[in-house]
């Protein structure tokens, strides 16, 4: 781990527009806890739709100068983020551990992929490219220009608040846009006010980065509504997400979306697989970050020969997860992020006990702890099997046969990740290729995340991808400019 030679930031009160940290004027005040122990991080005035404007109006400006700035210069911005993260790691993981509640190794693995797509976000200047297309006009040339699309707004979730939040301002800001940013309200700070401070202090010139701490309900609809970005990239639930395509399609300014919105994970368990590497993948890919990943496994599907033994392996294996202090290195299990979601948690765990589902792990919940449950003998109808958990509960899932698994890993809304395990790879990529979803591995967990590999989902999922070339396309808008060389003649 590198040392911090720098005094550690502060100031996280304020919010940052036009390059200059100032007071929310709101009369509301946001009070940022730690979802382990409660206590009062910080007390954030927020903004009003008047300083939301300002915010635009300093990305508008900003933005022209930023796309003529050469490749190399955006890029050695981006190396020099890259830089200060890795010298202010232990600061950041801090933060992540007391604001969102990570867990020690989920907020390393987060750290990780925040670094990484920051990274992959540096070679973005350079790899931009247009083409030439032959005409059939005589003496025509086409060139297709690939241009920034110019202004972007960011709304972002509080799971994965760092990365999910940079993982679509470092491709856009590298590809010459400016960003007005609206951080989760759990997470105001790793969510945009730090990263903020990453890319000033890495000299982004003043206006292009605007962090605009409020609440969604409040300023939401402006933000989505407002005459400036060209693009919504919007990442969190299904239902704030279909709200935001509707807004951003028909309202008075039409504008493109890239929503990456909620999941249901189905995790396959042929009658051949590895029981035990299978096992040991289910409970991390079930229970990192206390589920609360879109990617997290949401259903257990076992085949019959071997649902019994995968049962009671998971079971053994689940009742070793330390739960307690995130801070603490050897808990698997840290809070849930909020009050809300805990008491969605409990509906869900009494739900699942009215229909029929057979309880074989329990506790009691203690503040924003909450156990593992494990359920079986669940069917795909079951609340529990059907709509997304986002948290530490699990149903297990009995399937007849290799069909029926597939059949009922597909019997979803959603279509984000999913994950199979078998012995036999040409059987696991045919499987593989018939669950409609974006992403699926074999013999491995749903949870992944490659910055140079296409992410993202269909159905209620979401539409775009990001990471690689598929971000730099979806973040930037495409110009077919031809040239006339000779005289065309016209029919009239
Ligand atoms: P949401 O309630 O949808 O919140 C996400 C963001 O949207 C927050 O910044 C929130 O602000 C904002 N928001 C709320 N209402 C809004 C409105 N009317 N207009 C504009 N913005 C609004 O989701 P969540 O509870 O944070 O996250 C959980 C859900 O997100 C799960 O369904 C999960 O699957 C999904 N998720 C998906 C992914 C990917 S990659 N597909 C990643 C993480 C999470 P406030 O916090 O101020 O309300």
């Amino acid at each position: 781990m590198s040392t911090n030679t720098t005094s550690t930031y502060s100031d996280f009160h304020l919010q940052f527009i036009a390059g200059e940290w100032q007071t929310g004027k709101d009369d509301s005040t946001n009070t940022n806890t730690n979802p382990y122990n409660g206590d009062t991080l910080v007390e954030i005035q927020q903004a009003t739709k008047d300083q939301l404007n300002e915010a635009y109006d300093a990305a508008t400006q900003a933005q022209e100068a930023w796309a003529k700035q050469t490749p190399a210069a955006r890029s050695a911005v981006l190396y020099k983020v890259v830089n200060i993260l890795d010298q202010r790691q232990e600061e950041i993981v801090d933060w992540l551990i007391k604001e969102s509640g990570s867990t020690r190794i989920k907020a390393m693995v987060e750290f990780g992929a925040t670094r990484a797509i920051t990274l992959e976000a540096a070679t973005f200047p350079n790899r931009v490219h247009g083409e030439i297309r032959p005409s059939n006009t005589p003496s025509k040339e086409n060139f297709i220009y690939r241009e920034p699309i110019g202004v972007v707004a960011v709304i972002s979730p509080w799971n994965f608040p760092l990365h999910l939040t940079q993982r679509s301002i470092a491709p856009a800001l590298a590809l010459g846009n400016a960003v007005v940013l609206k951080p989760a309200s759990d997470t105001p700070v790793t969510g945009g006010l730090l990263l903020a401070k990453v890319f000033e202090e890495a000299g982004l010139p003043k206006g292009l980065l605007n962090v605009v701490v409020g609440s969604g309900s409040e300023i939401g609809d402006a933000i989505v509504e407002h005459k400036a970005p060209s693009l919504v990239s919007f990442t969190g639930s299904t239902s704030v997400g279909k709200h935001i395509g509707e807004l951003a399609n028909g309202g008075e300014y039409i504008k493109q979306v890239a929503l990456e919105l909620g999941g249901n994970s189905p995790f396959v368990v042929l009658k051949d697989a590895d029981i035990e590497q299978a096992v040991r993948a289910a409970v991390f890919g079930k229970f990192l970050h206390q589920g609360q990943i879109c990617m997290a496994i949401n259903r257990i599907i076992v085949e019959n020969e071997v649902y019994d033994e995968f049962v009671e392996r998971f079971l053994s294996h689940v009742k070793t997860l330390q739960v307690g202090d995130p801070n603490d290195q050897g808990t698997a299990i840290g809070p849930i992020i909020n009050e809300k979601q805990v008491q969605s948690l409990r509906d869900k765990i009494d739900e699942a006990q009215k229909e029929g589902a057979k309880m074989l792990l329990s506790g009691e919940t203690n503040g924003q702890l909450v156990p593992p449950h494990v359920f079986t003998e669940v069917t795909r109808e079951m609340d529990i099997a059907y709509n997304e958990i986002f948290g530490p509960l699990i149903g297990i899932i009995r399937a007849k046969n290799e069909e029926d698994a597939l059949s009922i890993a597909n019997d979803s809304m959603y279509g984000l990740s999913s994950a199979v395990f078998t012995a036999d790879m040409q059987k696991g990529l045919r499987f593989a290729r018939g669950i409609r979803a974006g992403m699926t591995h074999i013999n491995d967990i749903p949870v992944n995340d490659e910055s140079n590999v296409a992410f993202g989902g269909e159905k209620n999922s979401g539409i775009g991808r990001f990471n690689g070339e598929w971000v730099l396309e979806e973040f930037t808008r495409t110009h077919w400019i031809s040239m006339q060389n000779e005289p065309r003649e016209y029919p009239f």
